[in-house]
Parts: structure tokens; sequence; C-alpha cells
């Protein structure tokens, strides 16, 4: 057993129960896991948390146009989502439900410490409100009228709540981001400085409107708002202000938060202020990752479009799937995940690089030396080039792993892997054999590539530890266990029986799986049914429809606004008239995209300032939601549409 370095406390977020999780989900657990799995293995004490998030209005709606109750809504997902990390061998310690009695009385408890401390105190909530996000946004946050997260239309809401002085933690919280690597990327950080820099306000944290909630303990009329109950859970699940505080006070504070990017401002801004307030120490780091994205955008339930990560792992196996995410994607960028894609890192990293040395070296070893791995009995430049590849590449992946790289972890695993398959071209070893006298330069190389592969069966542990687990048996290394410090040597092996076995990874038939893969994934999609209703807003009088002045604009020239990513600047022509418009579509598309593009302008809209820039109409854009598409027209600049 190697000597315990501490405790390592990773968690991911606690997913919505709303539906099936998706390869996104996945990409975040698995990266989780991945890390987990590391540094139990470099010799720390880890605790590995996830869970799910199982209140609030959303998961209420959705369980009432079922016809069941939340909570037997949410019991059916939760077991689906506990399926799917035990099928792919997800090595959490704990999994934390927000349902749970213990989470409950712990979040009240909380609830209770805030507000002795004179930090939560009620209030009248007036605002704007996303039903989707479940969050209050103010005039000024909303881009084009509508939710700056999601983009989509928000209500007016007006009520009696309980709130969080989030504003008196402003300058602790800027100070923490400025001068620590609490959050990463940096990119990040940015951002969120420049959010807390415009002023914070007061955080709404109770709801009266529904009741799929915690009760504020000291109001049976409100339920804690989703927010504070979601983030308490990294501290509930250890136990905090519960009878055995034991865990928490061996666990915490955290190591790493690992967060999707849409949720760093919650963990960044509301989670270290809650600690604040109830005077505990802040996690070393809120991790934000970025989106998995398809080709044609987000993933979302609603377009049909997920990728189901159990349909991938059936056809694929689990160490495929997770090889390809952790080392396709960079960690904290967007990624486009596509089939083919993920089909020849299966196929060019896993078949070719590294089935394929497993199984020359098993064959030749079988061939060569009866199945025995020989001695190393010579040496010349070649073969100590590959013991420095092979014996430097643990440290190498301790470094990426450090920086939460796990792309170039593997791909260090990999200079190894192809270090080695290039020794078996260099040495001939199939010439050697057919020189009696040059039996012991066959033996080095025979023992020399056995040993190469044991690195690597160590190094891969933690990503892909079946696979590992089924070349040690390969190698006959089955009786040892896997120890992190035996990468960093040598001339471990001697004698052990190898025994070829049954490829670790299949070759794959690219063309063939990608029309297989197709099939699936259209089969999975609901068939669009005839004609139902859309849901729409109240019904209008044409005199009200009439008042709207609507024109064709031609966008002269289109830029980044400077103070607000979401936003681009129009300079549009409309007749003989050029004006400015300001619009939420930055991140849908480039401002060169835009120019020379003919549009709609709600030419007649009252002028208004979107972050210090004046906007004077608004483009039309079509929204399913997830992505907005620019409505254009052929007609000349000026016309008016009716
Ligand atoms: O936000 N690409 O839950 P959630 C990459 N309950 N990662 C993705 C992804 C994608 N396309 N889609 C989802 C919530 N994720 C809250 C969290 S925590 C106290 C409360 C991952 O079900 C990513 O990690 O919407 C993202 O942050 C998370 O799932 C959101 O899951
Ligand atoms: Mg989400």
């Amino acid at each position: 057993m190697t000597e315990k370095k501490g405790t390592y406390y990773i968690s991911t977020p606690i997913y919505y129960p709303s539906s099936n999780l998706h390869i996104g989900h996945t990409y975040c657990t698995v990266m989780a896991d991945a890390m987990a799995r590391f540094k139990r293995l470099s010799g720390y004490d880890v605790m590995f948390l996830t869970g799910t998030d199982e209140h609030g209005q959303k998961i209420q709606t959705i369980a009432e146009e079922k016809g069941v109750t939340p909570q037997a809504y949410v019991d059916g997902v939760v077991a689906g989502i506990k399926d799917l990390w035990a099928t792919m061998e997800i090595s959490y310690d704990d999994f934390i439900r927000t349902t749970e009695d213990r989470h409950v009385e712990r979040v009240q408890a909380i609830f209770n410490k805030m507000y002795e401390k004179g930090d939560i105190y009620k209030g009248e909530y007036e605002g704007l409100y996303c039903t989707p996000c479940e969050s209050f946004w103010t005039e000024s946050q909303l881009v084009d009228g509508c939710c700056p997260d999601c983009g989509r239309p928000v209500q007016p809401a007006k009520e009696e709540a309980y709130f969080f002085k989030l504003s008196n933690y402003q300058d602790k919280l800027i100070d923490l981001l400025e001068n620590t690597n609490f959050l990463e990327p940096e990119s990040r950080r940015n951002e969120m400085l420049g959010f807390i820099r415009q002023g914070l306000e007061d955080l709404c944290i109770s709801r009266s409107t529904f009741d799929w909630g915690i009760q504020v303990p000291i109001d049976e009329k409100h339920v804690i708002y989703v927010w504070l109950d979601a983030l308490s859970n990294y501290i509930t699940a250890l136990g905090y202000a519960s009878e055995d505080p034991s865990k928490f006070e061996h666990y915490w504070p955290a190591n790493v938060h690992l967060v999707g990017k849409e949720i760093v401002r919650f963990h960044s801004i509301i989670w270290p202020a809650m600690l604040m307030s109830l005077d505990l120490p802040l996690p070393k780091q809120v991790l934000g990752h970025g989106w998995l994205l398809l080709e044609g955008g987000k993933m979302s339930k609603s377009k049909g479009n997920v990728v189901d990560p159990v349909k991938l792992i059936e056809r694929y196996g689990i160490d495929a799937l997770k090889y390809f995410l952790l080392r396709e994607y960079t960690f904290g960028q967007d990624g486009i995940f596509t089939n083919e894609v993920m089909l020849k890192r299966m196929n060019y990293d896993l078949a070719n690089d590294l089935g394929n040395l497993v199984s020359r070296t098993a064959s030749m070893i079988e061939k060569y030396n009866g199945g025995f791995v020989p001695e190393a009995k010579t040496e010349d430049e070649i073969d100590q080039d590959l013991k420095a590849v092979a014996t430097g590449a643990a440290a190498k992946v301790e470094a990426q792993m450090d920086k939460f790289a796990f792309n170039m972890a593997l791909e260090e695993i990999w200079v190894l892997v192809r270090r080695a398959n290039k020794y078996i071209d260099e040495k001939m070893p199939w010439v050697l054999a057919k020189d009696e006298a040059k039996k012991d330069e066959l033996d080095t190389c025979m023992h020399n590539l056995a040993e190469a592969i044991r690195i690597i069966s160590i190094l891969i542990y933690p990503f892909m530890h079946t696979t590992s687990d089924k070349i040690r048996k390969q190698m006959g290394l089955w009786y040892a266990d896997v120890v992190w410090e035996d990468a960093f040597t040598f001339d471990m092996m001697q004698g052990e029986q190898v025994k070829k076995g049954e490829a670790i990874f299949p070759r794959l038939d690219i063309e063939k799986e990608l029309v297989a893969l197709e099939e699936m994934q259209n089969a999975g999609k609901e068939p669009a049914e005839e004609n139902i209703p859309l849901e729409l807003k109240a019904p209008i009088e044409f005199d009200d429809f009439d008042k709207i002045d609507l024109r064709v604009g031609l966008i002269e020239k289109a830029e980044k606004h400077p103070k607000a990513d979401k936003l681009l600047i129009f300079q549009v022509k409309m007749g003989t008239e050029r004006r400015q418009i300001v619009s939420g579509v930055a991140e849908h598309y480039k401002p060169e995209e835009m120019v020379g593009k003919k549009v709609i302008v709600v030419a007649n809209l009252k002028p208004r300032k979107l972050r210090g820039e004046e906007s004077k109409g608004m483009i039309l854009f079509a929204d399913n939601g997830e992505k907005l598409e620019i409505v254009t027209t052929d007609a000349p600049d000026g016309e008016s549409v009716s």
C-alpha cells in the first residue's frame, strides 16, 4: 500500500432528474471519476460525491403533467441515473439526493445559521423569472428582454420572499476571484469579476408559489429556493450540521467542484458567499468545463438530439467511450460530438495503437520464448530510449492531471504506446529470431516490450481500469496490485507467463458503424405527431398586431459589444435610415457571419440602452429554446413586413 498523501474531495454537479442524463452529463462524471481514481491510485484518501438536485418548480410541473407525485417522478429518474453510473462503474463514494432526510434537515440547519447570523431577511421580491432556469433576473441582466442564460422569455413575478445578503460579500468575493486561483479557467474568472463589479443584489432564497422544496424552517409558507438547497449538498453529504460531523471535518474543504460553465456563476459567487456566512472554509477550486455540442448546436431533449451514452456503451464498451470523452476534448473548452470523430479515436488509438501493441507482444513472447517474459540481457540506445520514455511517462501524466488536462495526460501515455510500437519496428524481432546468436537481443526486446506494457497498464488504470485488468491478465500480471509508483521503475518483470487473449479493442468498420449509429440515433427520436396545438401566448387583436412596424434591414456592420459577451452590436440600413441595434446573439453568431444579411426589424420599438449601447429596434430570430436562428428575407431594405 502506498502511504496516504492526505484527503482529496471532488464533486460533480448534482444533476436535475428532470429526464434521463445524456452524454454531456456523462462527460462531466467521467472526468470526475478519472480524477478520483487517479488520486486514489496515487495515494490520496478520496471522497468523490455526485447526486441529484430534485426540488423546484420545473420538476413539480413535469410530475404534474405525468400525473404522478414529484417524489414518485424523481424516484424513477434517479433509479435510471444510478443504473447508468453502475453500468459505467463510476466510483463515487456517496450519492446525495436533495430529497433525502439527511439533506433536508441539514439545509434547514444551514438556513437557521445564516438567519441567526443576520444574513437572511424577509423582503418582497419583484423581478423577472425564467421558469426553465429557475432564476430571477433584473431588467439590466436581460438580453433582448430574455433570460441571459437560456434566451427564453421571462415573466414578471412579485412575492414575499427571504433574501440572503449576498451584497455583504461583494468585496470578499472580488478578493477571492482576483487574488486566488479559486476559479479556473481564468477566462471564467474575468467573466465573474465583471458580473460582481456590476453590483451584487441580495439573493432571493425562498419561494411561496410552489411547494416542491425544503420548507423554510421559520416560515411554513415558504420553500427554500433551489440554489441554496442544491449548493448545500457539498457539505450536507459529509454530515455538516448533523450529530456526526466527523466526515465533514475530515474532508472539508473540497479540493474541486467540477461544474459545467453555465453554473460557474452559482459556484463562484453564491456558494463561497454562503460558506463565508457560515464561517466555513472555502473549497480550494471551482473548475468550469466546456460543453459537448452537436453539429447543430447544444443537445436538448426537446430537439430529440441527445446522444445516449447507454447505446454507445452497449456497442463499444465503457472504456472506449470513456477514452474518447477524456482524450478528445480540451478541458474548459466546448467541443463537438460526432460519431465519426469518436469511431476514429476508438479505431486508431485503441484498436490499432494499444490493441496491436499488446497482441503483437503477447504473440511474440509466446512464439519466441514459450510464453514466458525473459530477462533483459543487452542494452543499446534504442532500448535506453524506450526505457526513458516508459519511466518518464508517469511524472508527465501527473503534471497534466494537476491541470485537469485529461486529454494531454492520455496523450503522454500514447507517446509511450507509439514509442513501443516503433520499438518493434526498429528491433525487428522476427529477424532477430532467425539468428541463434541474437537470442540475447531478442530476449531483451521481449522483456522491454513487456515492461513498457506493464507501465502502460498502470498509467491507463485511472481512465480504463477494465482494459488495464485485461492487459495485465494477458501479460501474466494478474497476481500484482496496480501500484502507481511501479510506473516509474523498469525491470520488474521476470518469468511472468503471458497468454494472448482476445483483442482488447476490436477493429471497427467505420463506414458500417456510421450507418448503424445513424439508424440507432434516429430510431430513438419520437416520430413527429400530426397536429398538436402549440402552447401560445394569450390571443391579441389585429389592432395590437398592427401597432408593430416590421421592416427589412440590411446589416452593414457587426461587432462584439465591448462590455457584454452575449451581445452583438449591428449597424443596420433600412432604406434611407441607418441605425444601431444590439442583440443577444453573440453565442450563436460570429459578427462576420451577420454582415450582409437582410433581416426583419421591429422598427418602432422604443430605443433602449443595453450595457451602455443604444439599441433602436429589435431583430427577429427564430428560437427553438437552444439556438437562435436568424430570420432573413430577400426583399429590399426599408420595406415593411406584414
Ligand atoms: O445545473 N456538455 O443540473 P443539470 C457538457 N442541478 N456538460 C454538460 C452538458 C453538455 N452538453 N449538459 C449538461 C444543474 N452537462 C443543477 C446543478 S449543482 C449544486 C446543481 C453537465 O442537470 C455539466 O456539468 O442541468 C453541467 O454543469 C451539468 O451537467 C448540469 O446538469
Ligand atoms: Mg442545466
